[in-house]
């Protein structure tokens, strides 16, 4: 498979200029993907530059580990959950990183999978697992979780306001045969009529089940922390995420919190000094290129030398 099939990285530019501050650095890249993002540290970087790849999914590190073999002793990847990021590099050798990179969510290789269930366009098991190790399927899930419970996963985690609708029907198919499939998961959120856009309901209520399944919002919240401990003075934090949600945790771990409580009490010193106020968005020539580019929003920050910027 050729690389851009894999997946085609995106924000490229803006990653490599917000990113990398010294070619001779140590850069993490901890959602390898098809190692296009990791790829592209690397040819910025000089002759001593090395980066450190993560992810869950074993296909994605082997196939990275081929396509980034030129690079030789430059490039460590290895499989592992981003939570606890700053053990895996430091397993691998890693101390300190002078830039981390998260690109979140699925690559294009994942969704394109029927075989994995992560896109409802494709009839496959419904598994949406990004590491097969993991303990629970969206087919667990969906067959399991009581009505009341699946229902607030589809309006919290996927943000759908006929959640409630949506996991009656499930609960009622599901009482006459099991849903094992994509198809019958689609079938079932199309027969509950929510909504006058059918495939925007869909991909809520699979990015729900993903988001449940991977323990994304849990994976973020210590993955953002692991970051910050493996991260030197100086050194740049750059996040892509793809739904607000995410973006909603990246900017709130970023700003620190809103209010410092109480009020007479002095500001507690900034962790990270913002450098995207506004979070960058692809241009419109790469959005047409690339539509699964199309809700990237990107985030950066420096980590404050001694908590002051
Ligand atoms: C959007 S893709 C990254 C694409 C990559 N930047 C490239 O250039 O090909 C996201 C990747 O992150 C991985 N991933 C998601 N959550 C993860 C986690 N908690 N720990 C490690 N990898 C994760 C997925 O398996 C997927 O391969």
């Amino acid at each position: 498979m050729n690389e851009s099939a894999y997946h085609e990285p995106v924000l490229v530019r803006e990653v490599l200029d917000h990113l990398i501050t010294t070619d001779s650095g140590v850069y993490v890249d901890a959602t390898l993907g098809g190692g296009g993002h990791a790829e592209a540290v690397l040819g910025r970087l000089g002759p001593k530059g090395r980066l450190f790849g993560l992810d869950r999914d074993a296909e994605a590190v082997s196939f990275s580990r081929s396509r980034l073999a030129s690079y030789g002793s430059r490039a460590v990847l290895s499989q592992g959950e981003f939570a606890s990021l700053d053990s895996a590099a430091a397993s691998a050798g890693f101390s300190g990183a002078d830039g981390i990179l998260f690109d979140l969510g699925v690559s294009s290789r994942q969704l394109d999978s029927a075989g994995r269930g992560f896109s409802y366009r494709m009839d496959g098991p419904l598994d949406l697992r990004m590491d097969d190790r993991l303990p629970v399927t969206a087919a667990e899930i969906v067959n399991s979780l009581p009505e009341r419970e699946l229902a607030d996963l589809i309006f919290r985690y996927g943000e759908e306001r006929n959640s409630r609708r949506i996991a009656r029907c499930i609960v009622r198919r599901r009482g006459r045969m099991r849903i094992g499939t994509t198809a019958e998961l689609a079938e079932t959120v199309r027969r509950a009529g929510a909504g006058p856009f059918p495939e925007k309901t869909l991909s809520r209520v699979f990015q729900a089940l993903r988001m449940k399944v991977n323990d994304e919002p849990g994976q973020l919240a210590a993955g953002l922390d692991s970051a910050e401990r493996l991260l030197r003075p100086g050194g740049r934090l750059v996040v892509i995420s793809y739904h607000s949600l995410e973006d909603r945790a990246v900017k709130r771990f970023i700003r620190g919190p809103e209010s410092p409580a109480p009020r007479w009490a002095p500001a507690p010193p900034a962790r990270f000094r913002v450098l995207t106020r506004r979070a960058v968005m692809p241009s419109t020539e790469e959005c047409e290129t690339n539509p699964r580019s199309r809700s990237a929003r990107l985030r950066a920050a420096e980590k404050t030398s001694d908590g002051k910027i």
